[in-house]
């Protein structure tokens, strides 16, 4: 399964959500950018970011805050991040206002994506301060001096609120 995203103006992800009734196409918006987001087999886009799934939790859904660290990842550095996420912590899913996370490899490029989605931001900033954020960033993370040798550059935080479409 793969995911894609894109970015546009409203209006053209408006118009991008009405030729495409057949997929259900979820949006997010941060102060600057809207990005439609899909999950399927086949990219609907014609430009945008395509992505393997290597692990998924839960549903995303059209509402809530979702987080994603952008993790620049070299080459051969790829099967033991990969790797590390399969043995990932998993306390991530138990707390409260989680929603989903997948892990995505990139199809162009070398930036892989955590991504999780949360009720609301407080629920994201619970689990950021939590003993669970910190016990999963035990062997990496923000306050680690030594970058892990699979990173290739450093990660970058993007977070964004679910908008629908249509709603009043
Ligand atoms: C910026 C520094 C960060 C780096 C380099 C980093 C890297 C990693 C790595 C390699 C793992 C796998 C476990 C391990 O090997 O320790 C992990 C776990 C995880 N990271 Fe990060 N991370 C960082 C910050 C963040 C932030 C800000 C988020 C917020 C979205 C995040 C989301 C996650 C999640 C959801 C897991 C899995 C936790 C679980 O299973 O309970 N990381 N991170």
């Amino acid at each position: 399964m793969k995911v894609s995203m894109t970015n546009g103006t409203l209006n053209y992800l408006a118009k991008l959500d009405k030729e495409h009734p057949e997929a259900s196409l979820l949006f997010m918006q941060d102060e600057d950018k809207t990005l439609a987001y899909y999950e399927g087999d086949t990219s609907i886009f014609e430009e945008g970011r395509d992505y393997e799934i290597v692990d998924a939790v839960g549903e995303i859904q059209n509402s809530g805050f979702v987080v994603m660290n952008n993790i620049p990842v070299s080459h051969e550095g790829r099967p033991v991040f990969e790797d590390r996420f399969k043995n990932r912590e998993g306390g991530v899913e138990k707390m409260d206002g989680f929603q989903a996370i997948r892990i995505l490899r990139p199809l162009q490029g070398n930036t892989y994506v955590v991504l999780t989605q949360w009720r609301n931001e407080q629920s994201f900033e619970n689990w950021k301060n939590s003993q669970s954020f910190e016990k999963a960033h035990k062997n990496s993370g923000p306050n680690h001096e030594k970058k892990p040798s699979f990173m290739d550059g450093q990660p970058y935080i993007t977070q964004y609120s679910m908008v629908q479409f249509g709603e009043e």
